[in-house]
């Protein structure tokens, strides 16, 4: 027993210590690490991601994945890409904030009337822009891939925003959402993903923010009887790569490659609306936990306290920024 382990341990740090590209003759490898589950969004484009790589790239890439943080967890998983340990990431816009305040924009509660709205958005020029917010770091970003609206649950029905005050919440690394919270007079602990499900089962936290997808993937609706359909706002991913591994790429096999990854874009941002509606069937079908539809007026309640975020992160985000995405809004 204790030698198996040794020998695992010693094989993961052989993966996490082995170079990306390949010697002569063998097939490059793409270490893309993940935090979720296969069954989701981001974890259903991993392995689409895969499968056409084998389909037409057979012998020249071979991509490998590792959902769930089997490789790296996501608060190490910057670090592993910066040292070209893992190629591929698509972390969400807020473990981005660190290093980047731009891409802050994403984590602005009530800015997005709907995914479709996203979606225009980060097809029009500013967006496409903010895919470069990493190049410091010597990170490219490949795609934007889509999960859903975040809802809010927790161990009390959240009705009003008052029903929030006093408790904690579970955020991801953003200071927007830190401010989220604060103006409803909450509290927020950052937590890792990995973390989520076994501190909202041991109290660490009452409440947290997730699309239904990752809600029932990492089964957190069994230890959170309600959930507010509040849609205030968004997770999505930014699909990125180390800049270095990918232009050391020959030209032809780095093209064949956006080719593929442009193709499961369209996958993923087509699919995952549908996801999270059978995902919220499933939670809703499993009886756990409650789920509490705001009237207008009280989500209109939960806006007015959450939209002076806005003008406070305008400074860091850019006021240019803002106004692009508020403009998605309306269909053009
Ligand atoms: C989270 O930490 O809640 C999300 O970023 C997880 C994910 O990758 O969807």
């Amino acid at each position: 027993m204790f030698r198996s382990c040794v020998a695992a341990a010693v094989a993961a740090l052989y993966v996490l210590a082995a170079p990306a590209m390949a010697a002569d003759g063998e097939p490059v490898v793409i270490r893309f690490a993940h935090v979720v589950a296969d069954d989701t969004p981001k974890g259903k484009g991993a392995l689409l991601l895969k499968k056409l790589v084998e389909e037409r790239l057979a012998g020249k890439v071979r991509v490998e994945v590792y959902p769930n943080s089997t490789l790296v967890g996501d608060a190490e998983e910057m670090q592993a890409l910066f040292d070209n340990k893992v190629q591929l990431l698509a972390p969400s816009m807020s473990k981005f904030a660190p290093y980047t305040k731009k891409l802050q924009v994403f984590d602005l509660p009530f800015l997005f009337d709907d995914a479709e709205a996203l979606q225009r958005f980060q097809k029009r020029d500013t967006a496409r822009q903010l895919l470069r917010s990493m190049a410091d770091y010597g990170v490219y970003g490949l795609a934007y891939w889509n999960n859903g609206l975040k809802q809010l649950s927790a161990t009390t029905a959240l009705r009003t925003p008052s029903d929030a005050s006093g408790l904690a919440f579970r955020i991801q690394p953003s200071p927007v959402l830190e401010a989220q919270f604060a103006a409803v007079d909450a509290t927020s602990v950052v937590l890792p993903f990995a973390k989520v499900y076994e501190s909202l089962k041991a109290g660490v936290v009452q409440g947290a923010e997730n699309p239904w997808s990752n809600i029932l993937s990492q089964n957190m609706h069994s230890v959170q009887p309600y959930i507010t359909e509040s849609n205030h706002g968004v997770l999505d991913y930014m699909l990125i790569t180390n800049n270095e591994f990918w232009l050391s790429m020959p030209f032809a096999l780095r093209s064949e490659l956006e080719g593929i990854i442009l193709e499961v874009t369209q996958a993923v941002n087509r699919e995952a609306a549908a996801v999270n509606q059978r995902d919220r069937e499933r939670i809703l079908a499993s009886g756990s936990s409650q789920l509490i539809t705001l009237t207008t007026e009280e989500r209109q309640l939960w806006r007015d306290k959450m939209l002076p975020i806005w003008n406070a992160y305008e400074a860091d985000i850019g006021a240019d920024v803002i106004r692009a995405a508020t403009t998605a809004n309306r269909r053009r």
